[in-house]
């Protein structure tokens, strides 16, 4: 398995494995009109273009053979603070659960490191067990927030930071 970076190139994979990641993640605790909303506002190719262009995203894919598993973006210095955000980590169901998404954390942390960041944050729904995989990972439930997203839909996270 190989974590490469992504170029635009991939954006339509990128998107790919969001489309058929999301309704399982989220089935059981966001409507179907909230995850299409969701859906077309984060992984629409020229939002994920401006992700990288505009808002320095970087994707890392995790690549075995022709096919990718997953993927994971950050963002160095987020808020000019010396902390690095993910602000996703996707995995393909049948890639789940077989150590891919710590080493995509890892490499992050190493990433951030290298950058001189101290720590690596970011917003995890309230309800999904991703936040079990975190706190393994070493993060800690630091705040809760509610972002309104528009068209009466709500993010209802917790925000998470490990230190590095
Ligand atoms: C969340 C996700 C990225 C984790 O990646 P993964 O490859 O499945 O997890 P790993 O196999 O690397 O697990 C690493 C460790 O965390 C543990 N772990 C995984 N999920 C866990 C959970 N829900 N609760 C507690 N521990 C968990 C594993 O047992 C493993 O522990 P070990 O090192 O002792 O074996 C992946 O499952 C995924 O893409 N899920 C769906 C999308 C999602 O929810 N993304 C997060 C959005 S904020």
């Amino acid at each position: 398995m190989e974590l490469i970076t992504a170029s635009k190139v991939h954006l339509p994979e990128i998107k790919r494995i969001a489309y058929e990641t999301w309704p399982a993640t989220f089935g059981a605790i966001l409507s179907e009109k909230q995850i299409a909303y969701m859906l077309d506002w984060m992984y629409s190719i020229p939002s994920l273009t401006s992700q990288i262009d505009e808002k320095g995203h970087v994707f890392i894919l995790a690549q075995e053979g022709d096919e990718y598993l997953g993927y994971v973006s950050y963002e160095l210095n987020y808020s000019g603070l010396p902390k690095t955000k993910i602000h996703k980590i996707y995995l393909l169901p049948a890639s789940q659960g077989k150590g891919v998404g710590a080493l995509l954390i890892d490499r992050v942390g190493e990433i951030a490191t290298e950058n001189q960041n101290k720590a690596l944050l970011l917003n995890v729904n309230r309800y999904n067990k991703a936040v079990g995989f975190y706190e393994k990972m070493g993060f800690n439930i630091v705040g809760n927030e509610t972002i309104d997203i528009g068209d009466g839909f709500l993010m209802e996270d917790f925000m998470m930071e490990k230190p590095l």
